[in-house]
């Protein structure tokens, strides 16, 4: 028996019922970015490896235990990008497009990304991204419009109870500061804590908050909080960054222990979460990383983004709208059917032509007989069928039979050519 090959797990096909709702969501994302005045940009699907322990941070998860990495032929190192973050910078210097083009640079981008993390609900190793990234604003208003915006893609979508939870982080003054604290608290309560944990401890003691496990997340609910340490500036930017999402009515909720899994943020973090997802709770997560362009090479440019997880999107839109079904297929408009080598000359140029003027029209093109063809018409929800045959082509007239009522009509073949008053361009 033949192997059947079956796609690796974690990994999913977006099948032609599905696609439509993927073209909706991508198309409004897209807008929505495209009229805040973010241009769209497309990296490469990999990297060299460098790129993203330099970026993302040697000590995260995700470089430590999630990226696919290989070699090439001449051994070095490359990466199918685990986020779309440090690919958008890299692009960026590479073109020099921070010295050639307005700033502050605003991009966006619809990627694949890979993590090798173990499937479960709303967990792939292949999944994508939604993203926006700005360049050269420090200004607390540049946070709130990149939050908004999302806020907007949610509420444009129809997505319900979706949770905004936000922080600051510090800047790497302040960071230090609590680092030290953290560490200080967590010293003695370390042997009851997980491995994970312990590992962090030395590495970034701020994930210690970040953990599932109940009873290391005990501890950690009584760890100092950063807000308590964020140095003047900080704190001002934060402040302004709350006071700009409140005039422009996003609510959100404060959460101090939130730290992001990749390493090079500073100063607002924030991630949208929703309950109705399960475990793997946040459909978007981003914030600032203004000490990252200069790290990477790059001329000192603050900067922050953030990425919305497409799969976890759209599950979250299915949710709040079960009245759309879960599989669309495109209706056919008119299906041409023919008998006879001349009449399928006609049925062809009759259906190429009505599809040049926006109309999605079908004609036999696999030499099914007359009656494969009448039930390929039924198969693709042909609002309307006509029968092309000697006769119609000697009369220039044909009936064009609507499929739902089985009334007939008949018309001039020219007639046909033109998209007629029911066969609307959808
Ligand atoms: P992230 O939080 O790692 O941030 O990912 C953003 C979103 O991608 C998550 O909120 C989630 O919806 C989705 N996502 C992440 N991992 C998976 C997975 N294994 N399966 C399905 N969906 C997933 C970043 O990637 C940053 N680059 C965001 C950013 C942009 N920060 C600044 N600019």
């Amino acid at each position: 028996m033949k192997l059947k090959i079956q796609a690796p797990r974690g990994t999913q096909d977006i099948l032609p019922s599905k696609a439509p709702y993927w073209d909706m969501v991508e198309t409004e994302l897209m807008n929505l970015a495209q009229v805040s005045g973010f241009e769209r940009l497309e990296i490469p699907t990999l990297e060299y490896t460098e790129l993203f322990s330099r970026s993302v941070g040697e000590g995260t998860d995700v470089v430590q235990k999630e990226m696919f990495t290989f070699s090439d032929r001449g051994g070095r190192s490359l990466t199918l990008r685990p986020e779309g973050t440090a690919g958008v910078l890299r692009a960026v210097l590479q073109n020099g497009l921070l010295q050639n083009c307005p700033l502050p640079l605003k991009l966006c981008y619809l990627i694949t990304c890979f993590r090798n993390e173990r499937p479960q609900a709303g967990r792939l190793k292949e999944f994508h991204q939604f993203g926006v990234e700005l360049f050269g604003s420090a200004d607390p208003s540049a946070d709130a419009e990149l939050i908004f915006l999302a806020a907007k893609a949610f509420e444009k979508l129809g997505i319900p109870n979706i949770k905004l939870q936000l922080n600051s982080i510090g800047c790497t003054d302040c960071r230090a500061v609590y680092r030290e604290a953290l560490k200080a608290y967590f010293k003695p309560e370390l042997s009851n804590m997980c491995d994970t944990c312990q590992q962090r401890f030395t590495q970034n003691p701020l994930r210690l908050l970040d953990c599932k496990n109940d009873s290391c997340a005990k501890v950690a609910s009584k760890a100092p909080s950063i807000a308590d340490y964020l140095c003047e500036e900080c704190s001002a930017h934060f402040r302004r960054v709350c006071e700009l999402l409140d005039c422009l009515g996003i609510s959100y909720t404060c959460n101090p222990s939130m730290v992001r899994g990749l390493d090079y943020y500073n100063r607002t973090v924030f991630e949208f979460t929703s309950e109705d997802l399960g475990a793997q709770s946040a459909v978007c997560g981003g914030g600032r990383y203004d000490g990252l362009v200069e790290s990477m090479g790059g001329p000192a440019q603050p900067a922050l983004g953030f990425a919305i997880g497409l799969e976890r999107l759209l599950s979250l839109w299915h949710l709040a709208h079960p009245e759309q079904g879960d599989g669309i297929r495109r209706r056919c408009q008119i299906y041409l059917a023919h008998r006879g080598d001349e009449a399928q000359k006609m049925a062809m140029k009759l259906a190429l032509s009505l599809r040049e003027k926006g109309v999605y029209a079908e004609f036999d093109s696999a030499g099914k007989s007359l009656k494969a063809q009448m039930k390929q018409a039924d198969k693709l929800q042909a609002a309307y069928s006509c029968v092309i045959g000697e006769e119609e082509i000697k009369s220039g007239k044909a009936a064009v039979k609507n499929m739902e009522s089985g009334e007939s009509e008949t018309l001039s073949l020219e007639k046909i050519a033109e998209p007629f008053s029911s066969l609307s361009r959808d």
